[in-house]
C-alpha cells in the first residue's frame, strides 16, 4: 500500500512538473509566434483600412471624419488614443474611443447610433469598420505613453467606478475582475492573466490594444476585450459603450498611465 501511495504521489508530482514545463513551453512558443508576426502584423491591413474609412466621405452629410475631435483638437489623431477616455465639453460625457468615433459619425456624416453601432465588431464574412477605424487611430499613439490624469471631476468620478466595478463581487459564480486579474503568475490553463493592479501590468495591458488576436483572426479593441471579460465573470453582457465599460477603461489606463503605447498588439 505505501508503495503504491509512492507511486502515485510520484505520478502526481512527475505530471505537475510536466504539465509546468508544458506551459513554460507553451509561453515561449507563444513568444516565438508574437516575434515572427511583429514583422508582419496582419492588422497592418486592418489600420490601413481604417485610414480610408477615416478620410473617405460618407454618410447622409456625405462627410470624412477628418475633422472628428478626439480630444486633441479636429483632426488631430497623432497621440489622441493615449489620451483617452476623456470628458468632452460637448457631449458632456466621458468618452473612450469608440464613444467619441459613434460621436463623430452621427455629428459630422449624418449616420443614426443604431446604424454605425450594429456591426461594431467583426463576424464572418463581414469586416467592421469601427475594429478598422479603432485599430489605425490606436497605431498613431505609438510611442506616446498613456496619458489619462483623470483631473477633471467626471474623470475622476468614472475612474472610481471602474475600480469599484473591479473588485465588486457578482454574478451566479460571485466572481470579480480581480479575481482573475489581481495576482501576479496567474494563468487560467495555459493563458497568464495578468496583473492588472499594477502599473506594470496594466501597462503590458493597455498598451498593447487595440490587439490582433490570432484565436480570433480579427483585431479587438479594448470594449470587446471588457466586455467579453464580463461574459468570462458569468455577469450579464453590457452594453456597447455602456458607462460601466468606459468606466473600467478609465480606472485601467489610469493605471496604466505612463506606459508607452505599442498597437495593434498581438494576443493569444
Ligand atoms: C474568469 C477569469 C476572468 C475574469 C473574471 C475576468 N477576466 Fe479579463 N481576461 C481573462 C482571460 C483568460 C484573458 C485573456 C488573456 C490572454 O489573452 O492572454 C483576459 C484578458 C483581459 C485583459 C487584456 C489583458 C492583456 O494583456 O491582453 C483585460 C484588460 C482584462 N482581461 C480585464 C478584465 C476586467 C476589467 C474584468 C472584470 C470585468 C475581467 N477582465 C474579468 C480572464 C478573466
Amino acid at each position: 500500500m505505501r508503495h503504491l501511495l509512492a507511486l502515485l504521489a510520484g505520478c502526481v508530482l512527475a505530471s505537475a512538473a510536466m504539465a509546468a514545463r508544458a506551459q513554460d513551453k507553451s509561453g515561449d512558443e507563444v513568444a516565438k509566434y508574437r516575434e515572427m508576426l511583429a514583422d508582419g502584423n496582419p492588422a497592418d491591413l486592418v489600420e490601413l483600412r481604417g485610414e480610408e474609412l477615416w478620410k473617405a466621405k460618407r454618410g447622409p452629410k456625405n462627410a470624412s471624419l477628418e475633422q472628428c475631435d478626439l480630444g486633441l483638437g479636429p483632426g488631430v489623431v497623432d497621440g489622441a488614443y493615449a489620451q483617452l477616455p476623456k470628458y468632452f465639453p460637448d457631449s458632456k460625457k466621458v468618452m473612450d474611443l469608440e464613444a467619441r468615433l459613434v460621436y463623430c459619425m452621427t455629428t459630422l456624416q449624418g449616420f443614426t447610433e443604431a446604424e454605425v453601432t450594429k456591426a461594431w465588431f467583426t463576424k464572418p464574412g463581414k469586416e467592421a469598420d469601427m475594429e478598422a477605424l479603432v485599430t489605425f487611430v490606436g497605431a498613431r499613439s505609438n510611442g506616446k505613453p498613456i496619458n489619462v490624469a483623470n483631473r477633471h471631476p467626471q474623470e475622476a468620478a468614472m475612474a472610481k467606478m471602474g475600480e469599484y466595478i473591479f473588485y465588486r463581487r457578482a454574478g451566479p459564480q460571485d466572481f470579480s475582475c480581480a479575481i482573475c486579474h489581481a495576482n501576479d503568475n496567474k494563468r487560467i490553463r495555459l493563458q497568464e492573466l495578468g496583473n492588472l493592479t499594477t502599473k506594470e501590468g496594466a501597462g503590458t495591458a493597455m498598451k498593447s490594444f487595440p490587439a490582433y488576436r490570432v484565436s480570433q483572426g480579427n483585431v479587438w479593441s479594448m470594449q470587446r476585450r471588457l466586455i467579453d471579460c464580463m461574459r468570462q465573470a458569468r455577469w450579464p453582457e453590457p452594453k456597447y459603450l455602456s458607462d460601466a465599460v468606459i468606466a473600467l477603461e478609465v480606472y485601467l489606463q489610469g493605471k496604466a498611465n505612463g506606459t508607452v503605447m505599442q498597437t495593434p498588439g498581438i494576443k493569444r
